[in-house]
């Protein structure tokens, strides 16, 4: 369908944001469509309302056709659980292929045209292989990460336990990502890009903690445990996945050998305007860090 945009990850992170961003335009002439795993949940969940669903499921591929058919751009964001890149995205983006989309903007990862171990690179490759037109988007760690996978150990033990050693980490709002994925969702200038999305900004876990301790008025720690205590703690004492827990181990020791602290100026570029700090997130939302 034309002018029409389709939002995978809709109830996620970057997904809500890029929804509320296109569907805030008050001269918007484009549709937006949520591909869902369940509409009707969805129509309850979403706080903005797209123009329709459609039911989508990236693990069922009877659904590709139909709810790529009802657009002609999307935006693809891999859910997190999601690593088997033959399995789920091949199909996927031959399907896009054959039904013709226009535009194909993917939510990827800074430094993956360095990192081919990461799906996002390989996701990124059949993309390009394809010739569908596409906008990269490879962001830094999102500073939600501390208001959703790291909210209970801050909110309920005043505390950062992550393996980050004394690394730097260039942190990014995915508020700011939504605004550009909506951009490069409307604006073909941004066709064929890849754009490298971090805030102005890195900071230590001890500065982040710091920063907490200032924004909620009670101290908060970075424990800076080592590898094998973090292990131990999220695999065993509180049950996590192995799979989650070696993603976690992987992520963090990037930012422990100081390969977490790129800052590009790409982001103020396209917005205008400064990214926002991790100070001015932490203010805004530092009722989820509230005991
Ligand atoms: N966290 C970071 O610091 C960071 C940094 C750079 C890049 N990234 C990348 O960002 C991506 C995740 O983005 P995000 O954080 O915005 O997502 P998210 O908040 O983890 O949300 C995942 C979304 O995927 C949907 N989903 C899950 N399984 C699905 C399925 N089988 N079919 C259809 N939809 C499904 C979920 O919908 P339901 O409501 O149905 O569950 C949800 O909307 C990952 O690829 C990650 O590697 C993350």
């Amino acid at each position: 369908m034309n002018n029409t945009i389709l939002i995978t990850g809709a109830t996620g992170n970057v997904g809500s944001e890029t929804l509320r961003c296109l569907m805030q335009r008050p001269d918007r002439d484009y549709r937006v469509c949520v591909a869902s795993r369940n509409p009707e949940k969805d129509r309850q969940r979403l706080p903005i309302q797209p123009d329709s669903f459609v039911r989508f499921d990236f693990e069922d591929d009877q659904t590709y056709a139909k709810a790529l058919r009802s657009a002609d751009r999307v935006l693809l964001i891999r859910p997190p659980q999601l690593a088997d890149v033959d399995r789920y995205f091949k199909p996927l983006i031959r399907v896009m292929s054959n039904v013709g989309t226009k535009q194909v903007v993917f939510l990827s990862l800074q430094g993956v045209e360095n990192n081919s171990l990461t799906p996002h690179h390989k996701i990124e490759k059949l993309i390009v292989d394809s010739g569908i037109p596409y906008t990269f988007l490879r962001p830094s760690f999102f500073m939600q990460n501390l208001s959703t996978t790291h909210r209970a150990e801050i909110a309920e033990r005043n505390e950062i336990f992550v393996p980050a050693g004394d690394g730097r980490t260039s942190f990014v709002d995915v508020a700011d990502i939504g605004e550009v994925a909506a951009m490069a969702l409307t604006d073909p200038t941004h066709l064929n890009e890849a754009y490298e999305l971090t805030g102005s900004e890195t900071l230590t876990y001890s500065e982040v903690a710091d920063i907490l301790t200032d924004v909620l008025g009670r101290p908060i720690r970075y424990t800076n445990p080592s590898i094998p205590a973090f292990i131990w703690r999220k695999r065993y004492k509180e049950n996590n996945p192995l799979g989650f827990t070696l993603i976690m181990v992987a992520l963090y020791t990037v930012a422990r050998l100081g390969k977490a602290d790129g800052v590009s100026d790409t982001m103020q570029r396209l917005l205008g305007r400064m990214p926002r700090t991790f100070r001015a997130f932490a203010e805004a939302n530092k009722s989820v860090w509230l005991r």
